[in-house]
């Protein structure tokens, strides 16, 4: 059964008020995940968010032949080392782009991996190529049969340098795992720098990997190394430094007192900051943010700014759509440059039909003037990110909105009818046939 979210907006009113929990980080849990396929152990992670990627990155493990139990309140064990398949199933792997995430340890185990180009969000092109060469540089034959790409690797992967022409998160994360299975060093040059890299070198580290200059942009791997048998303690999965940014601008654009526990403020130095030139003050705990006494502030009050995406530390493209929807409400003009992907800025013509004054000049630019009072609307999630800016949107409209295809939503965050609900928001998930 679809399901679709319907949202009474607050009419620019700040009244929400209590604490909201940030949970697990999607984005680091998949790869940690398929990782799993490389231990000779089974491996209990915490802080696993129920999410529908984490679902579908699951059914591929099981097809694979992984066996995995819900041991307690979002602690999930993975038993990896059952893997005895290498083919990737269509439908599946189609449905999440991360499911290219599990050609490196399946190549780096077996010696051959088969998949289909990945599916993923409708943000753009998402090739593949950075893997492909990665994967060729470390001795690998790599053919295009049907529309499956084989590799193989009959004497195993062999260390190599590589140097990333566009840094690439998933690229380095999966380059990073089909290195830790191959024989000698391996050098990754112009290496993404994300958290959720830096949290899979240290959960491979953690079982026996030998993995050094992680968060920088050059890492080196000694492959070769068992892992598993060092160390079988719980790991846990950060924060979601996505779904707290998301958080921290709905605080400053509804909130009267918002708390965001459970994350990693260090993470987000490049919103906070953000937010702070527009002139909302958000305060930074260890594991927490907040924004106080934000009621009263008018929108006259904050100011513009402009954002240009990048990879970390620089604004995620994935907080970019959420972005855009607190843009609409500071006086003046700001823009907006995507520069990671190309199809990122489509949901701008939604805004508009609620309101907003969006201008765009190109598919990567965008003009903002604000302020505009939204009204509420009936509209498609497009994808995680933007569909999650459609509940901002909707929650500081005027009157009524629907969001169809809460599916896109639950992809990347856990019941959040329920969180909003908590801090008073009026969101209900309701079935519906056709949505
Ligand atoms: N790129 C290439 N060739 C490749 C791979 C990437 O040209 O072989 C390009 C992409 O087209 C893009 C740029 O490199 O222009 C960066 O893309 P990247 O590979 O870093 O993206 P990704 O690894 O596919 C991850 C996240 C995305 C997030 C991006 C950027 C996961 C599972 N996904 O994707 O998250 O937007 O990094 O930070 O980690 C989301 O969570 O909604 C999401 C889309």
């Amino acid at each position: 059964m679809k399901q679709k979210f319907v949202i009474e907006g607050l009419a620019g009113k700040k009244n929400l008020n209590g604490e909201i929990k940030v949970n697990g980080a999607k984005n680091a849990v998949l790869p940690l995940l398929a990782a799993a396929i490389l231990l000779d152990r089974p491996v209990e992670f915490s802080n696993v968010p129920k999410i529908e990627d984490v679902a579908r990155m699951l059914e591929l493990l099981k097809r694979l032949g992984a066996e995995f139990e819900w041991t307690g309140e979002r602690i999930l064990k993975v038993d990896g080392n059952q893997v005895s398949n290498n083919v990737l199933d269509n439908d599946n792997a189609k449905r999440i782009r991360a499911s290219i995430l599990l050609a490196g340890p399946l190549l780096a185990r077996f010696g051959k991996v088969s998949f289909p180009h990945p599916g993923g969000c409708v943000i753009g092109k998402r090739p593949i190529d950075l893997f492909i060469e990665g994967f060729e540089k470390m001795g690998a034959k790599v053919s295009e049969v049907k529309d499956k790409y084989e590799i193989t690797a009959p004497k195993g992967l062999v260390g190599t340098e590589f140097f990333f022409r566009v840094s690439s998160v998933t690229g380095t994360e999966t380059l990073i795992m089909a290195a830790v299975g191959a024989k000698g060093k391996t050098i990754l040059k112009n290496a993404a720098l994300e958290p959720e890299v830096v949290c899979l070198a240290e959960f491979l580290n953690s079982r026996g990997a030998k993995i050094s200059g992680f968060g920088t942009s050059e890492i080196v791997i000694e492959g070769g190394h068992s892992l598993g048998s060092l160390n079988n303690k719980t790991f846990p999965v950060i924060p979601d430094r996505i779904e707290a940014g998301s958080f921290l601008i709905l605080g400053a654009l509804a909130a009267d007192n918002l708390k965001i526990t459970n994350c990693q403020p260090a993470h987000l130095d490049s919103l906070i900051e953000a937010l702070r030139f527009s002139g909302v003050a958000v305060e930074v705990g260890n594991d927490w943010l907040a924004v106080k006494n934000n009621g009263k502030i008018a929108n006259e009050m904050r100011r513009a700014v402009n954002i240009k995406t990048r990879e970390y530390p620089g604004f995620p493209t994935d907080l970019q759509a959420p972005m855009a929807v607190f843009l609409t409400q500071v006086t003046g003009e700001s823009s907006i440059h995507e520069t990671i992907f190309e199809g990122r800025l489509n949901y701008t013509a939604d805004l508009e039909k609620m309101g907003a004054d969006i201008k765009m000049w190109d598919s990567h630019r965008a003009l903002v003037k604000g302020p505009t009072l939204l009204k509420g609307k009936e509209l498609d999630g497009p994808d995680i990110r933007a569909g999650l800016a459609y509940i901002l949107a909707a929650i500081i409209a005027e009157g009524e909105s629907v969001i169809n295809n809460a599916y896109f939503i639950d992809r990347g965050y856990e019941r959040i009818e329920e969180r909003l609900q908590k801090i008073g928001v009026k969101i209900k998930r309701v079935d519906c046939e056709v949505c």
